[in-house]
């Protein structure tokens, strides 16, 4: 009887302090409003040439296409797979068919699918960057509605989600908005303040790549804009923040975002389709303003890379010739001998992402792969970088890898033959 009632003691605190914690989660990520679809208000959106137009720009910033198309598939009708951590999830058709599109959709329900990630479907997954779409404004969102309701009307069906469970579940992310999701982490009505950061934070969604991620996934609380892996790529998107900027005026900064080349540094990997699809679009004022606002971010502490070195043993089988001498054999030509690059052509090297960058993945990549910038309007004819994963052994490219992060990006490098090898079986993977 005596046990019981020390029992009961102990575990109706608990219970309660259970329950008030949950409660706190659930109210943190907005309670019970996000998973209320709206029901149609019967508002009606303008949809004349003007609206339309800008709803297309604004589609191109939010680079909706990309994630909304397969590679050689019919624009918008959905189905590219994104390999998560715990399977893989497919965009949806936003065509305006009524059935399997969004054609039979109120603006209502379009805005509060943007805004709060969650449609008639339930509870959508965060590769959709509503946690980025959230700031956007209503003459957005209408201008979106009305471009994507004259899309032509598609049946197609995208592949169902193969996901673990949970998972796999739709409600199970109702838990995961519990513990990640913080909606209005930044008011909309200070993000409108500044068109620059308005675009950043909102529709140009860079924090989804640029900002440092937990393990699980979710964007660390510290995290803003401060670098990571991208997860499921296996870039590494530098920060975004004034010190990182600093050898960009705010106009050459302006022209990277649009042209994806300037002479501090060349879009590749994912940035180079950033660019090529939706920022080579922006109108110069635009670019202008995200390029003030970016040099304005202050600096985040730099959290410990995700990569790690291999440990001591194999670190042993060193790295294979001079990395100096390969750099004057084989990248002199184009990068220089000071690593300053060549004017228009080749990007300087020194202070150049792959140099400074904490992780070396963007370096060893384009080492082994090459690398291919966006041709855009503002620059159509870019200049590639060769491969070397033929001409260069593991070790070679370690050696060089090494010299150039050193000498050229301040970084202490310490590559191995072993860790390329295992970078390799990262990209492979
Ligand atoms: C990084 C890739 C990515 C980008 C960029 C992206 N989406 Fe999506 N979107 C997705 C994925 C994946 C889903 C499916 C999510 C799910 O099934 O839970 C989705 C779902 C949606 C939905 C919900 C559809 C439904 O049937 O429930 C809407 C609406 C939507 N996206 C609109 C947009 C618009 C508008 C833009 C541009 C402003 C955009 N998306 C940009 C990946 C993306
Ligand atoms: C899909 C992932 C992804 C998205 C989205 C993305 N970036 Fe990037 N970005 C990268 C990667 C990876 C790099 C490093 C490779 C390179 O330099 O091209 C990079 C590099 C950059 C650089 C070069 C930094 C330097 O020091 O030279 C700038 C500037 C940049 N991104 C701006 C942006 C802006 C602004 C946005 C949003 C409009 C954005 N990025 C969206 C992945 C992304
Ligand atoms: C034929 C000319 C050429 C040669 C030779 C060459 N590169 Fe490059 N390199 C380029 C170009 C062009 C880019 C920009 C590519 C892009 O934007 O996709 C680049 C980009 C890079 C970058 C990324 C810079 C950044 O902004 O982060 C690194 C690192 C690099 N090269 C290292 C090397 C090394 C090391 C060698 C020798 C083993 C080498 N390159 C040889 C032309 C060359």
């Amino acid at each position: 009887m005596r046990a019981l009632r020390i029992a009961s003691l102990i575990a109706v605190p608990l219970l309660l302090a259970a329950l008030a914690i949950g409660f706190f989660l659930f109210e943190r990520q907005g309670g019970f409003a996000p998973y209320r679809v709206p029901k149609d208000s019967g508002r009606v959106v303008a949809n004349d040439a003007q609206t339309l137009q800008r709803g297309e720009y604004l589609a191109r910033i939010g680079d909706c296409a990309a994630c909304h198309t397969t590679s050689g598939g019919a624009p918008w009708v959905g189905g590219r797979g994104f390999a998560t951590g715990y399977g893989m999830i497919y965009s949806s058709n936003l065509s305006s068919d009524r059935e399997h599109g969004i054609g039979a959709w109120s603006v209502d329900e379009f805005a509060h699918a943007m805004r709060h990630g969650v449609s008639r479907r339930g509870p959508l997954y965060p590769v959709f960057p509503y946690e980025h779409f959230a700031t956007l404004d209503e003459a957005d969102i209408d201008a979106l509605y009305a471009y994507l309701r004259s899309l032509p009307a598609s049946a197609n069906v995208p592949p169902a989600n193969r996901l673990d469970f949970p998972a796999s579940s739709r409600s199970a992310l109702v838990l995961w908005r519990m513990l990640h999701y913080r909606p209005q982490a930044q008011s909309p009505a200070a993000a409108r303040e500044d068109r620059g950061r308005y675009l950043v934070d909102g529709l140009g969604h860079c924090a989804m790549c640029h900002s440092t991620r937990e393990a699980n996934g979710a964007l660390a609380v510290d995290g803003y804009l401060a670098g990571g892996r991208i997860p499921g790529s296996g870039w590494y998107a530098p920060s975004l923040d004034a010190k990182q900027l600093q050898r960009y005026s705010v106009e050459q900064l302006a022209d990277y975002l649009r042209a994806g080349a300037s002479d501090h540094g060349a879009a590749y990997g994912p940035m180079a389709e950033v660019t090529y699809r939706s920022l080579q679009f922006l109108n110069e004022e635009d670019a202008v303003a995200m390029a003030r606002y970016l040099k304005n971010v202050p600096r985040r502490p730099a959290r410990k890379t995700e990569f790690t070195l291999l440990p001591d043993p194999p670190r042993q089988q060193a790295v294979a010739g001079n990395g100096a001498e390969i750099y004057r054999q084989a990248c002199a030509d184009c990068h220089g001998k000071d690593g300053e690059g060549k004017v228009g052509q080749y990007p300087a090297l020194r202070d150049a992402v792959a140099a400074t960058a904490p992780d070396p993945i963007n370096a060893v990549r384009i080492v082994l792969y090459g690398g291919f910038a966006a041709a855009t309007a503002h620059n159509p004819q870019p200049y590639s970088m060769p491969p070397f994963v033929q001409q260069l052994n593991p070790g070679e490219i370690a050696a060089v890898t090494n010299y150039v992060r050193e000498t050229f990006g301040g970084q202490r490098s310490q590559l191995t033959a072993a860790d390329v090898e295992a970078m390799h079986g990262i990209v492979l993977d």
